[in-house]
């Protein structure tokens, strides 16, 4: 009863920020993201019936014994299973863990993978999108590689690949600017923006036409329309978050200096656009052959303390460990 499982983070195009509803953790609109290949998670998961309550070592270090969160998934994945045991889940990320890298999306998508694998849990169980969902609202898209689009459906969500790391070379460039872990969780910070913020009605009536615009532009590899909308996305997250009382200022000097050369570069006619999530770094999207461009000009830029790059990656999936 044991498996090991290979998750990508993913960074959204089109962002959501806000809960439709807070206990099934689902989001107040879809998105639309591209898969970090260059960013790794890799979880252990052994159900055990020696154990006395579900154990996590993350990146080396046992974590307190509460982690509502991750019991939770493992309880849904036990219900599909009919297994009572514990499990022990031994999770290593290669790169700063809760500091606006998504690290919870690789986190809950190689959670549910390994688990499911050691449960016996077919790995085309539809119900694993929604389980991952409880632990991460990005978690589902990184099931998949590529381009992700999550909608919300009725009263749940779908997900698809739009496209595979293949279908569009496209890489991104994630400059470091922090190692140091956020104050306030995505969860936390999106329910005080729902009802704080003044904007936050704007961000859900003006999302959907975003969306929906972004999808054509992948399914066209329109990448000029994609940078604007992905940017102007981010934007609006950001606007909302800033508004939040108090308000969520994710942002540091270097942030914006590393925003600002991007659109330089792009007026200067490079291809490469920005987003930033809920955190300092700032990941840089482009065509695989302006990466190294990209990159140099990115690792340039003060305060920037390193930059990893990388393809669109595939989605989660078993590894032996
Ligand atoms: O996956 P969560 O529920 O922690 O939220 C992540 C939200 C953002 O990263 C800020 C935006 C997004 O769509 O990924």
């Amino acid at each position: 009863m044991r498996a090991c499982a290979m998750a990508h983070p993913n960074v959204a195009l089109i962002k959501y920020w806000g809960k439709r509803e807070a206990a099934a953790n689902l989001p107040a609109v879809g998105s639309l993201s591209v898969t970090l290949g260059a960013l790794r998670t890799e979880t252990t998961v052994v159900f055990d019936e020696m154990l006395s309550h579900d154990v996590l070592i993350l990146n080396g270090v046992e974590q307190p014994s509460e982690h509502p969160r991750l019991t939770a998934c493992l309880d849904a994945l036990r219900a599909l299973s009919g297994c009572q045991f514990n499990a022990q889940v031994v999770s290593e990320n290669d790169f700063p863990t809760g500091a606006g890298l998504a690290s919870s999306a690789s986190g809950y998508a190689a959670l549910v993978t390994a688990a499911a694998a050691a449960l016996g849990i077919d790995a085309d169980e539809p119900r694993l999108f929604d389980i991952a969902r409880i632990g991460s609202g990005s978690a589902p898209r990184s099931l998949y590689g590529g381009v992700a689009l999550l909608r919300n459906e009725g009263d749940g969500t779908q997900i698809e690949q739009l496209i595979t790391p293949e279908d569009w070379a496209l890489s991104v460039v994630v400059a470091v600017t922090t190692e140091v872990a956020k104050d306030t969780t995505s969860r936390d910070g999106m329910e005080q923006s729902r009802l704080t913020s003044p904007y936050y009605g704007q961000w859900i009536a003006t999302h959907e036409a975003d969306l929906e615009r972004a999808v054509d532009c992948v399914r066209n590899r329109d990448f000029d329309t994609l940078a604007e909308l992905a940017e102007h996305s981010c934007l609006k997250m950001h606007s909302v978050m800033m508004t939040t009382r108090p308000p969520l200022l994710y942002w540091s000097p270097t942030t914006l200096a590393a925003m600002l050369k991007i659109l330089t570069m792009r007026n200067d006619g490079v291809p490469v656009f920005f987003t930033i999530d809920a955190g300092p770094q700032v990941k840089a999207v482009c065509p695989t052959g302006v990466a190294g461009e990209v990159e140099s000009e990115l690792a340039g830029v003060p305060g920037v303390l390193r930059t990893i790059t990388g393809e669109l990656g595939y989605g989660a999936r078993i590894v032996a460990g």
